[in-house]
């Protein structure tokens, strides 16, 4: 048995690593659904290439004799979920990178597991991937996972793609079964832009059509897989296009020296060009292109560097160095398509993080257009995306950014969203276009401000923001704090929920995408009022941290005051003074707050009142003499 021994490395070290390093690198990614093979076909492609090592593959071959699945045969899937195991005791990355190479090339294959997370998964692996097999099992074809897989490999935009229809041996090597399979999904790749690709008949568990070609399938005269790796076209027009480097860090060892480092992500960049930083607009010319080990010449896309220029110009970190001639666009509001990946639903309206390049900014989905129903591609109405789907929205950031469309620029078009409050990625997405209105509305300055309006009422503006549970008693104690603040002369307006759900908010209902429109809106109107120079009281359920922490970060410093009614639901309950709770209990009221919709109770509120300890007069006294401490 032949274990990864060249020649060359027993006779010339030397010239066998230069034969190495100059061979061209391929990335690619296997999708499949659970049992189609994969593991079996990335063992088998490591194994063929000779890249197992003697002592794995003697443990490999006392594995498969252990486990038997295969007879006498070795089992190559237990090679990589070996490696899986191994990879699951330390830091759990859920894409595993492996590492092989033919004569002709290096290859670095993204293995992404399966599951109920494989969007996560795939959108991770596919990020920067060349090309992708999509593996098919000869006896079931075509599948829902098949179409999911390739929609998203088609997003990504991964144009070399091959269809691996695997288990061959388990379909008698049929012309007809083969055939089937790719037209049906020649129809389908069609229909999503994946124009061309190779269908290739295999059994990667007996080895057929993945080194040479079989002779068990004479009819097939395309190449076998690993050929077909070896000769993709690997894209790199990378270089050939506008430069573009987002700003990682910027350098500032002492006062003589500033430099902005980072990867070049596209284009070619020299000492003398013309640059601008954006989304300043501001530019520059490069002095000096620097590195560890010296000044260059010139830079390129994948090279990382630092760069000087030859004005004093403001950069920061998430900024993006772009050629002068033909720069990145900047806006603040986009269409995009997204893919969800969190068991937590997207919802319009609450604020994620959106990073981008280097660039981090809050941002909101301001509408979904559609979602995507992957196995008829039909555009669906939506008002959320739930996990592994995909959908087209209009996006909403909270400051401008510099970017390209992803067709044209992948690092510069792709971005992912991050929740703010358990740091997860829970979704990535592929800019479209700018929207029209991000350039068209300006911000128009007024001459009297907050300060003198607030000035004039003799008051420091406060939102008091109340939360907690239907019938804590936040409107009662609300009501009688403002009652003390308007008898001590303050200049108040009390926002509660019912009332607003009267008016401004009557559209409004109780589904999740409904309470974070309605905290977003009162939100707003709470910062007009507190602009207008008033103390604003709100008292609404407001269950999302998420939300709260929103308005919060609306406001100046300070501002925001938090008050927690904590009333136990057991308490609420029995107390039930609109009768809701024995409603929601017999089921006549869906989506009630503590019964079959969640309340997220403050962590570090300004202001706790325990209501089963305290009357509601004594915790609106408490609450006037914090606010006249503050
Ligand atoms: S929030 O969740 O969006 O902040 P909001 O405070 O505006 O809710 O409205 C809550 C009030 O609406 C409750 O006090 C109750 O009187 C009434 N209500 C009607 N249906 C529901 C429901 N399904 N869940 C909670 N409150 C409801």
């Amino acid at each position: 048995m032949a274990a990864h021994k060249s020649e060359l490395i027993a006779q010339d070290i030397e010239a066998y690593l230069h034969q190495h390093q100059h061979k061209s690198l391929l990335r690619f990614l296997t999708c499949g659904s659970v049992d189609d093979g994969k593991s079996t076909l990335i063992g088998r492609l490591l194994y063929d290439s000779k890249m197992i090592f003697e002592d794995q593959l003697a443990a490999l071959e006392a594995d498969s004799r252990k486990v038997g699945t295969q007879g006498g045969d070795i089992d190559f899937a237990l090679l990589v979920d070996g490696l899986a195991a191994e990879r699951e005791q330390g830091i759990t990355i859920d894409v595993a990178y492996r590492f092989f190479s033919t004569d002709r090339r290096k290859f670095i294959v993204a293995d992404t597991p399966g599951h109920e997370q494989y969007t996560r998964n795939m959108v991770t692996g596919a990020s920067t991937a060349d090309a992708a097999i999509i593996l098919i099992d000869a006896r079931k074809g075509v599948l829902t996972q098949t179409r999911r897989h390739s929609y998203l490999v088609s997003l990504l935009g991964i144009r070399h793609v091959v269809l691996a229809v695997n288990k061959m041996d388990l379909a008698d090597w049929s012309q007809e079964v083969f055939e089937a399979i790719v037209g049906e999904y020649r129809d389908f790749a069609g229909q999503i832009g994946i124009t061309d690709f190779t269908a290739i008949p295999m059994s990667a568990l007996k080895g057929d059509n993945i080194t040479d070609r079989s002779e068990r399938s004479p009819w097939y005269d395309g190449p076998p897989l690993m050929r077909w790796l070896e000769e993709a076209p690997v894209e790199d027009d990378l270089q050939g296009k506008p430069f573009r480097m987002p700003v990682q860090w910027v350098n500032r060892p002492d006062l003589d020296f500033r430099g902005f480092s980072g990867q070049v992500a596209s284009g070619v960049v020299r000492p003398g060009d013309k640059v601008k930083a954006l989304p300043s607009g501001r530019e520059s010319t490069v002095a000096r292109i620097v590195t560890f080990t010296g000044d260059l010449p010139q830079a390129v896309a994948g090279q990382s560097v630092t760069i000087t220029l030859e004005d004093e110009i403001d950069v920061s970190r998430g900024d993006v160095l772009a050629a002068a001639g033909s720069p990145p666009e900047v806006a603040d509001q986009f269409e995009a398509t997204i893919v969800w990946f969190d068991d937590e639903a997207l919802l319009p309206g609450r604020p994620y993080l959106l990073k981008l390049g280097t660039r981090t900014v809050q941002a909101q989905v301001a509408e979904p257009k559609h979602k995507v129903n992957v196995n008829t591609l039909e555009k669906l109405a939506a008002t959320r995306l739930e996990l592994n789907e995909i959908g087209v929205c209009n996006l909403s950031l909270a400051a401008p950014i510099a970017f390209d469309p992803y067709a044209e620029n992948k690092d510069l078009g792709g971005f992912i969203l991050i929740d703010r409050i358990t740091n997860r990625t829970v979704g990535a997405g592929m800019l479209h276009f700018a929207l029209r209105r991000s350039h068209n509305i300006h911000w128009q300055a007024t001459d009297v401000g907050k300060a003198s309006r607030a000035a004039q009422k003799g008051q420091t503006p406060k939102v008091l923001w109340f939360t907690g549970l239907s019938g804590a008693g936040k409107s009662t104690i609300a009501n009688l704090v403002e009652k003390r603040l308007h008898a001590d002369g303050r200049h108040t307006y009390l926002l509660d929920g019912d009332n607003v759900r009267h008016g401004l908010n009557r559209d409004l209902g109780f589904t999740e995408e409904d309470r974070v429109e309605n905290i977003r809106r009162v939100g707003e109107v709470a910062r007009l009022m507190a602009d207008a120079g008033l103390i604003v009281l709100t008292a609404f359920i407001s269950p999302f941290r998420a939300e709260r922490r929103m308005v919060r970060e609306m406001l100046p410093e300070g501002e925001f005051v938090e008050v927690f009614i904590d009333t136990p639901l057991a308490e609420a309950e029995k107390r039930d003074v609109k009768g809701l709770y024995k409603k929601a209990r017999k089921g006549e009221l869906t989506n009630f707050t503590g019964i079959d919709s969640p309340y997220e109770a403050p962590q570090t509120p300004e202001i706790t009142i325990d209501t089963t300890t305290i009357t509601a007069e004594d915790a609106a006294e408490a609450i006037v003499a914090w606010l006249d401490r503050a």
